[in-house]
């Protein structure tokens, strides 16, 4: 299962890097806004080369030929780069054209099976289904990745992998690891969440105490 991070925060992406678990960012318009940094492709450039993974960058547009424009422009900023387009026909025009041209597409905005099947059809390296805000509105987030998965497993020739993206909580992340998810994409919030558990600090606390009294040393 592999873990990208949900940010534009180079800071956040250079600290979880040293974690050693990241295998790749996603950023999305309203991320980059958030970040406060006004060259959005040298933002980009300089997370795609902090981080070897995939780094998805999202087009601004929503027509066909400026979509295509953007996303071959971003995709040529490093090898890296996956270009992200939204779920809509002209999307996924562009998923189809820049995906046969061997860059790797995200398609975004997934919110229905249907959706991801189109995307997989499209040749999408990735599709992003928005969980959190499925469970937002009370729809199940974590049923549309169950069926997607189900779906994609039908069907051996889809080649898309199934990025779980608008994680809330560690336990969106486990119920993406029990359903066969490829990727979570978490906030560095809920990234450091998953470290934690209570038994864990109590656990380590007793074993330095009991150390001490040991009165014993490694090195
Ligand atoms: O990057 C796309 C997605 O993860 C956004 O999440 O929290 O804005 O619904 P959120």
């Amino acid at each position: 299962m592999k873990f990208f991070v949900d940010t534009a925060d180079i800071k956040e992406i250079e600290a979880l890097t040293e974690t050693g678990l990241l295998d790749g960012v996603t950023t999305n318009p309203s991320l980059v806004a958030k970040s406060g940094h006004s060259n959005f492709v040298e933002l980009i450039r300089e997370i795609s080369s902090i981080v070897s993974g995939p780094v998805s960058a999202e087009v601004a547009a929503t027509d066909y030929e400026t979509m295509m424009e953007e996303g071959k422009f971003l995709s040529k900023i490093a090898d890296n780069i996956a270009v992200k387009v939204p779920m809509t026909p002209a999307g996924l025009r562009v998923c189809k054209n820049l995906s046969y041209d061997g860059v790797m597409v995200n398609v975004t905005l997934c919110f229905s099976a249907a959706q991801a099947i189109l995307a997989a059809k499209a040749g999408a390296a990735f599709v992003s289904p928005f969980v959190g805000r499925l469970d937002d509105i009370g729809s199940g987030g974590m049923q549309l990745i169950s069926d997607i998965c189900q779906v994609y497993s039908n069907y051996p020739d889809f080649k898309t992998e199934v990025l779980v993206a608008s994680v809330r909580s560690p336990e969106h992340v486990v119920q993406a690891g029990l359903l066969g998810a490829h990727v979570a994409t978490i906030p560095p919030s809920v990234i450091r969440q998953l470290f934690k558990h209570p038994l864990t600090d109590s656990g380590l606390a007793q074993f330095v105490e009991d150390w001490k009294k040991s009165g014993q040393t490694i090195l």
